[in-house]
């Protein structure tokens, strides 16, 4: 992150969106703001070891997760980093978090990753921040998100499936990836459920 604190707010581009949770919990998808550290480390701390493992592909110091969620540079053209947190609540609590990094030679693709909270997964906090993700990439002019998920992680795989977007696997040794075309919204499945309900740019 910059050290003068003017060059990451002029580079800070904020995205606010909202969606509910299969279970109908209200959700609010922001960028991280440099002043998030509490929280992350709050969400990072209440992660299981399996989920770090899935996420970072070895383990990894508290810190340094959240450092990755916070990441190195501020948001901006190249880089999106989207929190989930619960709406409603007086004190918020980030329950999930997703980013996506522009490819350094195309412009229309992005690799993306996604944590999600344990005491939420299997709840559509991830298929939202997939489908928010989509939209903020899209305004970018990014066609294709890009994950690299081990093989071991049918949740992330199904999840990938049942957002509906078109995608392709390929699977490098015990790794697979993904491609998913983001260039149009599908259809939601009103039976699963979650979806984002309004957006606003501020
Ligand atoms: C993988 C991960 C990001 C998925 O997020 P999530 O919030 O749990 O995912 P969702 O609830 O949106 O969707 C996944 C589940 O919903 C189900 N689902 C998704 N779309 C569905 C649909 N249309 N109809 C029915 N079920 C559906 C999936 O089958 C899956 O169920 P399962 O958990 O029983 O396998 C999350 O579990 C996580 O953070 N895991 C640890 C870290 C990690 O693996 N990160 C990915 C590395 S990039």
């Amino acid at each position: 992150m910059s050290e003068d604190p003017t060059v990451a707010n002029r580079e800070f581009d904020e995205e606010v969106l909202y969606g509910g949770l299969r279970d109908g919990t209200p959700v609010r998808l922001r960028t991280v703001r440099p002043g998030d550290r509490a929280g992350v480390l709050a969400f990072v701390r209440r992660l299981s070891i399996d989920s770090l493992e899935l996420r970072f592909f070895s383990a990894v110091s508290l810190e340094s997760a959240a450092d990755e969620v916070l990441g190195s540079r501020p948001t901006g053209p190249e880089r999106v980093s989207l929190v989930a947190e619960t709406a409603g609540a007086s004190s918020p609590e980030i329950i999930g978090h997703a980013e996506f990094v522009r490819s350094p030679v195309d412009e229309e693709r992005a690799e993306a990753a996604f944590l999600i909270a344990d005491a939420f997964q299997g709840r559509g906090a991830g298929t939202l921040l997939l489908r928010a993700l989509a939209r903020v990439a899209r305004r970018r002019g990014i066609r294709r998100l890009e994950a690299v998920v081990l093989g071991e992680n049918q949740c992330m795989l199904d999840m990938f499936t049942g957002a509906g977007y078109p995608h392709s696997t390929r699977w490098l040794g015990s790794e697979a990836h993904v491609e998913i075309d983001i260039d149009r919204e599908p259809p939601i499945d009103a039976r699963w459920g979650p979806n984002l309900t309004g957006a606003a740019s501020t």
